[in-house]
């Protein structure tokens, strides 16, 4: 059997390495998903049974294209609805990364950016964050863009998994710009900007309808297993990923769509209780890494992972570091090297855990991280 070589360009991700083979009794803190109860209207949309089960429009149930519309400011034919938000990402990138071209894409990002890019048969191009707080830094990824050839398509992540740090409007409208002016595809990936902690980050739509935006009901509203995302921007951008997303999966499943309607319809209650959810996870988190290794952290931005600096041993192998925190320690934690090369002194810690969870957790790391 010889399979397809665009696969043979996928590197196996370290995040499978350390969560393979996790012992009984560790504490997950690798997860990327809320741990709260699926919220309520939810439940409820799921469990009406109104007869017939039909396929909807390949664009999306028209109800929910007009509520995802509502929520970013659009109109419904600027929205495709699809199979989480990774189902968009899919679909724009094989419907507008040229082969042979290049993606920018952040470093440390979303694991799933570069394996996306190579799946489309263009090279991922990393572009670093800011080296305080891993905020989205203008400068830096304008002079990645200049220096390199056959951009198709640039990523943008605010708040960005791994490192919870978001960015301000003028970096927003700095690279906006300078896509424009190329023709090149900006993505704005904001599955997280939900999920912040009293400032929610800007989102592109903010400042030119002329990217796509990209979201789900995976994170905020806490329904990552509906599998409801969808793409928000230009119908010239939209129309050909939809092409490319009804093929694969004709459209998302029928009951989920009418759930993430239910949730959408009730955003400010569900939104609400998803930030109390992470606000009282982070004061857990917060109260035991400063209890047990006297750290002061910071809240990130948005998202409820927290982007660990790791001691400076561990710098030099830090899947070895992880491995051991997993098997001696009974932590789970994702070494930051799994996002890129930019992530390698740090590691993500996810606080969607509960908050004794959070304080066991941090406790049995404590004699890992020399104070
Ligand atoms: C930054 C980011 N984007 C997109 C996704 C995809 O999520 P979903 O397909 O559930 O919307 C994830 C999932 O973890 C993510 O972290």
């Amino acid at each position: 059997m010889k399979q397809a070589s665009r696969l043979s360009q996928l590197k196996p991700s370290p995040i499978r390495a350390i969560t393979d083979g996790t012992p009984p009794g560790a504490i997950a803190l690798g997860l990327g998903e809320p741990t709260w109860d699926l919220p309520e209207p939810a439940r409820r949309a799921l469990l009406r049974n109104p007869g017939p089960c039909p396929y909807v429009p390949h664009a999306g149930l028209p109800e929910l294209r007009k509520a995802v519309a509502a929520f970013h400011g659009a109109t419904p034919d600027e929205v495709l609805i699809t199979t989480g938000s990774q189902g968009a990402l899919f679909a724009l990138f094989q419907a507008w990364v040229r082969p042979g071209s290049k993606v920018l894409v952040p470093d440390p990002g979303f694991v799933a950016y570069p394996a996306l890019a190579r799946m489309a048969d263009a090279e991922p191009v990393p572009y670093p964050l800011s080296a305080d707080r891993f905020r989205l830094d203008a400068a830096a990824l304008l002079k990645v863009l200049a220096a390199t050839e056959e951009v198709s398509a640039v990523v943008l992540n605010l708040p960005s998994n791994p490192t919870g740090g978001g960015g301000d409007l003028a970096a927003l409208k700095a690279v906006a710009d300078a896509c424009i002016a190329r023709d090149v595809l900006l993505i704005s990936d904001e599955v997280y900007r939900d999920l912040h902690f009293g400032t929610r980050c800007p989102s592109l739509r903010e400042v030119t309808d002329r990217g796509v935006v990209t979201s789900s009901v995976s994170k905020g509203w806490g329904a990552p297993g509906l599998r409801v995302g969808w793409a928000v921007g230009d119908p010239a951008w939209l129309v050909p990923a939809r092409t490319v997303h009804g093929y694969a999966v004709t459209g998302t499943a029928t009951p989920a769509q009418w759930a993430a309607l239910a949730l959408i319809e009730h955003s400010d209650a569900v939104l609400a209780e998803a930030r109390v959810a992470v606000g009282e996870r982070w004061q857990a988190l917060a109260a035991a890494l400063k209890t047990h290794l006297g750290h002061d952290a910071l809240p990130p931005d948005g998202t409820f992972y927290h982007f660990m600096a790791l001691p400076p041993a561990a710098v030099a192998d830090p899947v070895a570091f992880a491995l051991k925190l997993r098997d001696e320690a009974k932590v789970v934690l994702i070494p930051g090297l799994a996002f890129g090369e930019g992530g390698r002194a740090h590691a993500r810690l996810s606080f969607a855990a509960t908050p004794e969870q959070l304080e066991e957790g941090v406790r049995r790391l404590a004699p890992y991280w020399p104070r």
